[in-house]
């Protein structure tokens, strides 16, 4: 079975168009993503087909309350999971406030972040098994992230929010020194078309992200694209965080025992791609 009958399987409905930016395998062979429906992206993030990160553009996504014709998932972020999911206008006013107001717990209870959390299977794993900490995850599809969402109402995990929110634009939701642990798992490697300027992981983010962390928190970054796991961790060397782990096939390596597959870990495995994953510290 080839990789598109593969995620076919998984969520045949769901592909329903060639996601842009197209995730690969470490030979580069173009597939389909699980694609939900338009992620209403207006804006293509950065500009420019060079591998330094030039000046910044901020993305924007459409409004939620402006979408024609809303389907179940897009009513269900302002309905049914309104106090669990917020859209890209509620979700800035949680910048600052995720600990006293919106998790309503103390200072110094962890709040750890996963970046498009795709179906939530590790997202849900960690509110559910951690309950002793809190977890925001970021999405742009709407049926992601109420699958997301979702899982953990109906798990009784009353420590997990979701937002309907563009990952670049990450630090108009947080303050410095809010988060703990982030999680970047299969962003999308923007090899074909070979855009290396959206790429999540430059060092631009990972600046934002050390200021945002608390010192002693971890950042896990997996990939099944080894041009951009490559390519990010050039950016990676240049930035204030520590490697603490580093591997090019994480399912052959001491870190194998303790690892969560997520949905399109599996997807890639049983395909014979080798993750590649890294841990940061910041010290
Ligand atoms: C390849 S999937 C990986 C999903 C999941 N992490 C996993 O490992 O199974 C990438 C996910 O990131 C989401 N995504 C892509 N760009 C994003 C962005 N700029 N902000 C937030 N989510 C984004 C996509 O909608 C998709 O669900």
């Amino acid at each position: 079975m080839n990789r598109n009958e593969e995620l076919m399987n998984v969520k045949k409905e769901d592909v329903n168009r060639e996601n842009k930016s197209a995730s690969s395998t470490n030979k580069g062979v173009f597939i389909k993503d699980i694609e939900n429906e338009e992620s209403h992206v207006e804006d293509d993030l950065l500009d420019g087909q060079g591998d330094e990160v030039r000046e910044f553009k901020r993305p924007r996504i459409s409004l939620t309350k402006n979408i024609p014709k809303p389907n179940y998932y897009i009513l269900a972020l302002d309905g049914e999971f309104k106090d669990y999911a917020f859209n890209e206008e509620r979700a800035p006013a949680n910048k600052g406030k995720w600990r006293c107001e919106t998790f309503k717990v103390n200072e110094d209870r962890p709040i750890d972040l996963e970046i498009g959390t795709g179906n939530g299977s590790h997202f849900q794993h960690r509110a559910v098994t951690h309950p002793e900490r809190c977890i925001v995850g970021l999405e742009l599809k709407y049926k992601p992230l109420i699958q997301t969402i979702r899982g953990c109402v109906r798990q009784k995990a009353e420590n997990a929010r979701v937002c309907r929110y563009h990952a670049m634009n990450l630090d108009l939701l947080f303050e410095k020194n809010e988060l703990n642990n982030v999680y970047i798992h299969f962003p999308d490697p923007w090899v074909s078309p070979r855009k290396p300027n959206n790429r999540f992981v430059n060092a631009r983010v990972l600046d934002w992200l050390f200021e945002l962390q608390r010192p002693g928190s971890t950042l896990d970054f997996k990939t099944d694209s080894r041009e951009y796991f490559l390519w990010s961790m050039e950016q990676i060397r240049t930035s204030k965080y520590q490697i603490e782990y580093e591997t090019l096939d994480l399912h052959n390596s001491t870190m194998r025992e303790g690892n969560f597959m997520t949905q399109f870990e599996r997807i890639f495995t049983r395909q014979g791609v080798e993750i590649n994953f890294v841990r940061l510290r910041k010290p």
